[in-house]
């Protein structure tokens, strides 16, 4: 039973001008529980409409996004937001975190909206922020810790709720190469240790080697999928011989770090 399904997914947008562009086009998706997924393609292939409308944020044009036995499609707003408080976390390329705040209370907002006992709250705000490496830096503001530590702190929010799924749009973007590792290896982590379903979104292969399966997509629709096996250093070049076949960004190309 898979615990996200996308059916026909499709996603026109409208320009000012009265211009219409299918960003995704009846689009099949079906997400099993503690699967790793990755999705890759060119700049402009719809990765992010795609993972807008897995995720809830956004509402497709038509088709439906089924989350644990629930059309989150077919609900009303409120219920809906709700719904993507307790059941999905978001980790963003630019973090999102709030300046305003230190990094623990920016990693507790998800428990603090879903009213937690202060207890429990410093409970759960110990074990996530020892499970990914950031124990000490509760107290920090944004602007003391580097931008590795503030993607682990913005994936500690992401997860401390224990929500159904995550989803994240290009997590390493914004980090160097030792950031992006550890980053990957606290998704990994989790992914492994306490089986939590997750949705990325890539341009980097090497990110995506992280991932149990990789989706290609190029002018909204599946171009290509495939699976790690037991060899992520294999996987790696599986992932640059799809990417060589789909062309697009050359940029794609340049991140190889073994
Ligand atoms: N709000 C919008 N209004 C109109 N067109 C949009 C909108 N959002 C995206 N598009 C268009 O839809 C297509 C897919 O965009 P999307 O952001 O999903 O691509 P992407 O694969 O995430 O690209 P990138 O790798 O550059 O982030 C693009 O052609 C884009 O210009
Ligand atoms: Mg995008």
């Amino acid at each position: 039973m898979p615990i996200l399904t996308a059916t026909n997914l499709s996603k026109i947008y409208g320009s000012k001008r009265g211009v219409q562009y299918e960003a995704l086009h009846q689009f099949h998706l079906s997400v099993e529980k503690g699967e790793f997924i990755g999705i890759m393609g060119p700049s402009g292939s719809g990765k992010t409409t795609l993972l807008n409308l897995l995720s809830t944020i956004d509402s497709p044009t038509s088709g439906t996004v089924t989350i644990n036995d629930t059309t989150v499609t077919n609900l009303a707003r409120n219920k809906l937001a709700t719904f993507r408080r307790r059941e999905t976390g978001f980790i963003f390329q630019d973090y999102n975190l709030l300046e305003t705040l230190t990094i623990g209370e920016n990693i507790l907002l998800p428990l603090t909206l879903n009213k937690w006992k202060v207890k429990d709250m410093k409970k759960s705000l110990d074990v996530v922020t020892e499970q990914l490496g950031i124990g000490g830096l509760t107290d920090k503001r944004i602007f003391e810790v580097s931008g590795g530590q503030l993607q682990r702190a913005a994936i500690a929010r992401a997860i401390i709720h224990n929500p159904t799924i995550v989803y994240a749009d290009e997590p390493t973007g914004n980090l160097d190469s030792k950031a992006s590792h550890q980053v990957m290896e606290a998704l990994q982590f989790l992914n492994e240790q306490k089986q939590t379903t997750t949705v990325m979104v890539t341009h980097d292969p090497f990110a995506a080697s992280f991932c149990g399966r990789v989706i290609f997509i190029k002018d909204g629709r599946l171009f290509n999928e495939i699976h790690k096996g037991d060899n992520r250093q294999r996987f790696f070049q599986d992932i640059l011989s799809v990417q060589s076949i789909l062309g697009g960004n050359t940029d794609d190309f340049h991140t190889i770090r073994f």
